[in-house]
């Protein structure tokens, strides 16, 4: 069986062949950490976007959208805590001359101790069979105790070192447990400095006195600092969010596994204002909403967990990442962030302006606490293009690739497929293409066998295949062939637009939604 990290070498040239991702600039041998969406992969964002988007604002009449610049005062940073705390702990190895986030380093050795306990528990299993009793052994067996404890001595320096910001203690702590650089295999460390990861620009001429400007590194401030302008016009009365999709950098140290950590990424950030002493309960509501929004896509529940955060950001009085299980592990793709009042707050130092919410209820002003959720488009990306590429092994012995995309996030929802390419069958496969092009992303290929051409399709995860045959222009019938079963109906031209609306319109998706919430009863009261 082939390892999870070959399964990954493949996701990724599966994403170059088949014009999901390229590296950046690549006639220049790319740019470190940035990449290119292809044809299929801007389709794939765009609907990753847009069913975000449409969750967001149809489904709450509380939602608004904004669309603010990239370019901002530069004060906002200074404010917003940026400049002075936007910080990675680094540490270099002396002998391979590698630079490493020590809190990384920290981190995968703890995730070590996981995978011994782990195998432990997963060898017992077998052993015991059905008479296998886990709580018991993790209490009892002693292997299993001596790597609970040491995880758990590592898990306290680190935790209270992070939140102390201590380097010295950082440094400490990989010396003590002896975490070698994986390159040179030494111990031969510096000491952790810190780095901030805001890319500056200047904006204006140096004879003119440029500024100094950043590009942002998360698009939440431009929500905060729009917050009065889209109270006032959107006559918005609390609780209530602002929601906007757009790029972020950051100077990132560690930048690998593809388009997991990038310098240049795009961020789906909604900032969820509400009364103070009301925020752990919408902090709440919001952590479960938004894993239904994950799990509604149809990936796998067991897919997804929540890992509550150890080291809080500096505005942060809660938080909790929505991690999903990547072929190297289940890593975060998304953040809950509780921020209390701290940027409205220091937007309202900062600016000198009144940053303030009158509540007719309550008859007094106050500002506003602030809930958010804050999801990266392209870890939602590598997500759903790692948990839906499959290698099969065929009946007749031959194996196909194919991309199992949730079929609302699909590139192409159908691909429109003259069995020959004379007769009137293009004629006929146009036709089809003009009934439905309006409603749905089509594809019409006439070249190759039309084994080649499902193949082709298989690979870009497009769940109908449409083929049209003489039969089609005696009966107006055509062969529907579904992507994950390969099964093939004869159905009526006038039926597919029902039979591919119901699997590919986020509409019916946002619906059942809603509606299986609404039976959990989920709410924020
Ligand atoms: N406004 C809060 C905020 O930015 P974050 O946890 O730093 O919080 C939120 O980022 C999300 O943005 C992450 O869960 C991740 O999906 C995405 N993200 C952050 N840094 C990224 C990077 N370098 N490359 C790709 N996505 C990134």
């Amino acid at each position: 069986m082939a390892s999870q990290e070959d399964v990954f070498k493949k996701i990724v040239a599966h994403c170059k062949e088949y014009g999901f991702v390229f590296p950046s600039s690549e006639i220049y041998d790319g740019l470190g950490a940035v990449y290119d969406y292809g044809e299929n992969g801007v389709e794939l964002k765009n609907n990753i976007k847009g069913y975000w988007w449409d969750f967001m604002r149809l489904l709450h009449t509380n939602i608004v959208g904004i669309d603010a610049a990239i370019f901002m005062h530069p004060t906002t940073w200074k404010a917003s805590g940026h400049v002075d705390a936007f910080n990675d702990p680094l540490i270099d190895n002396r002998d391979s001359k590698k630079r490493y986030r020590a809190d990384v380093l920290i981190e995968e050795l703890m995730a070590k101790y996981d995978e011994k306990i782990n195998k432990e528990v997963e060898k017992a299993a077998k052993k015991f069979g059905d008479a296998f009793d886990k709580e018991k052994f993790m209490a009892t067996n002693p292997r299993v105790l001596e790597h609970v404890a040491k995880r758990e001595e590592i898990h306290n320096r680190f935790k209270k070192a992070m939140n102390d910001v201590n380097l010295d203690e950082l440094k400490q702590i990989i010396l003590d447990y002896e975490i070698v650089c994986p390159i040179s295999g030494t111990k031969n460390w510096t000491d952790v400095r810190q780095f901030n990861l805001m890319f500056s620009t200047e904006m204006g001429s140096t004879a003119d006195g440029a500024t100094k400007i950043y590009l942002r590194p998360e698009t939440a401030q431009g929500i905060f600092v729009n917050y009065l302008n889209v109270q006032k016009t959107g006559r918005m009365k609390l609780p209530f969010g602002i929601c906007q999709i757009g790029k972020a950098f950051r100077n990132e140290i560690v930048a690998r596994q593809f388009i997991f950590r990038m310098r240049e990424f795009e961020q789906m950030e909604m900032q969820f204002f509400c009364r103070p002493g009301t925020e752990m309960k919408w902090f709440n509501y919001w952590k479960q909403h938004r894993l239904n929004w994950h799990k509604a896509l149809g990936l796998g529940d067991q897919k997804y967990r929540f890992h509550d955060h150890d080291k809080l950001a500096h505005y942060a009085n809660a938080a909790t990442d929505i991690e999903f299980e990547m072929p190297f592990g289940f890593k975060e793709v998304e953040g809950i962030h509780s921020r209390t009042n701290f940027d409205l707050s220091s937007h309202e130092k900062y600016s000198g302006k009144q940053i303030k919410y009158f509540d007719p209820e309550l008859n007094e002003s106050y500002t506003p606490y602030v809930v958010e959720t804050s999801i990266g488009v392209d870890r939602m990306f590598l997500s759903i293009v790692c948990s839906s590429y499959k290698e099969e092994q065929l009946e007749n012995g031959e194996t196909r690739v194919v991309l199992s995309l949730p079929p609302v996030l699909a590139p192409n929802k159908v691909a429109v497929l003259p069995l020959i390419k004379k007769d009137g069958l293009p004629e006929k496969a146009q036709e089809i293409m003009d009934l439905l092009k309006y409603d749905f992303k089509c594809v019409s290929e006439e070249k190759d066998t039309i084994g080649k051409r499902y193949r082709r399709q298989d690979a870009i995860g497009t769940p109908f295949c449409v083929t049209v045959d003489h039969q089609t222009l005696e009966d107006n019938t055509v062969t529907l062939r579904y992507r994950d079963t390969m099964q093939q109906d004869r159905v009526k031209i006038d039926d597919l637009f029902n039979i591919i609306d119901k699997a590919c319109n986020i509409k019916h998706l946002l619906r059942k939604l809603n509606a299986d919430e609404k039976a959990e009863n989920l709410s924020a009261e």
